[in-house]
């Protein structure tokens, strides 16, 4: 490309959006450990609707809290954004890891993603898929088809590692029972988290968290999400929806799914021009949570952008009494 090819550089959408995680993850540290996951939840959604509705774009949420009847606010199908161009596709989970807050526990974020209109894919009716997510060092070599000692050796041989070195990352569920076995007699080391596989995935891709490779069966809404991020941290990811039954077999290929494809990160986010943003709201390997000092709240976010590669993180601090004063919200 010679330079008269080459553009301006446009707007990141990404700085914006950051101040949505922040509010979110802000609003919901709030319900740290207090046992109230649907007030976490409410409080993060309420702050982050607020917040994005003041960004310039015609935004349509299509991950979201779910269909219009069983969520308030960033429903499934809602508009936001001021209206004006440009016209994105939003994927939102204010609290990933809801249990996480409720109980004190690690690794909960405030996240959202976007990417043009028409390009993020739609999970339909089918909850779950496997997944396996690794960084940019490995992105060529995983096949989620074959078994798991084929993908941990090819891992291990792009990263320079033994396999003995490598950290797989897995929700801790029944149905990894298999999948568990079967990292640990091939000598890798496991990190198994109670939820929260959007932050699994990007640790995977990210460096300094220790964790080398996401494996195993978590939610596909939460799949487009961290694939807008991986995206732009240029990992690597495929995935194949999982259904946890007939009924769900029947309903996804009814709805015309394939459940023998595999879903490569271009399935989930037809474009590279995305925007991922994630807010610690817990301490985790991939951010910290929000923490509480001398007056003020302190936050720490990764941002980052598809189209260019940047991966910024953020650490902000955050005068209490100037944003209560300011904010409707109650950070
Ligand atoms: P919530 O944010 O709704 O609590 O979900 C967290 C999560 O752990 C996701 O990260 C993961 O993809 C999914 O739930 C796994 O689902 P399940 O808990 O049913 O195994």
């Amino acid at each position: 490309m010679d330079n008269s090819e080459k553009k301006k550089p446009t707007r990141n959408l990404a700085l914006e959006f950051v101040r949505v995680t922040e509010a979110g993850a802000m609003a919901a540290g709030r319900y740290f450990g207090r046992g109230d996951k649907i007030s976490a939840d409410g409080a993060a959604v309420d702050a982050m609707r607020l917040l994005m509705n003041e960004i310039d774009m015609r935004g349509k949420v299509v991950i979201g809290e779910g269909e219009k009847d069983e969520a308030p606010m960033l429903f499934n199908g809602e508009a936001v954004g001021t209206g004006e161009l440009p016209a994105l596709d939003i994927a939102v989970d204010p609290v990933e890891g809801t249990d996480l807050v409720a109980k004190g526990m690690p690794n909960a974020i405030a996240t959202m993603a976007a990417a043009p209109q028409g390009s993020m894919f739609d999970p339909g009716p089918m909850f779950y898929m496997s997944k396996l997510a690794v960084g940019p060092e490995a992105k060529d070599v995983i096949d989620i088809n074959a078994p798991t000692e084929d993908n941990l050796v090819k891992i291990a041989r792009a990263k320079g590692m033994d396999v003995a070195d490598l950290t797989v990352v897995i929700l801790d569920r029944p149905r990894h029972a298999d999948l568990i076995q079967e990292v640990r007699s091939c000598g890798a080391r496991i990190r198994l988290i109670p939820a929260g596989d959007v932050a699994g995935a990007l640790m995977a891709a990210w460096p300094g968290t220790g964790i080398d490779v996401l494996m195993g069966i978590g939610g596909t809404p939460e799949a487009v999400i961290a694939a807008c991020g991986l995206r732009a941290m240029r990992g690597g990811f495929q995935g194949k929806l999982w259904p946890r039954d007939q009924q769900d077999k029947t309903a996804g290929e009814k709805a015309g799914y394939d459940l023998q494809r595999i879903l490569e990160l271009d399935d989930l986010v037809a474009s590279t021009d995305t925007f991922f943003v994630a807010t610690g709201i817990s301490d985790g390997p991939l951010l910290d949570g929000v923490s509480y000092s001398g007056g003020f709240v302190h936050t720490h976010s990764l941002v980052a952008r598809g189209l260019t590669a940047t991966v910024r993180e953020i650490t902000a601090h955050h005068h209490l009494d100037t944003l209560t004063a300011l904010s409707p919200i109650a950070y």
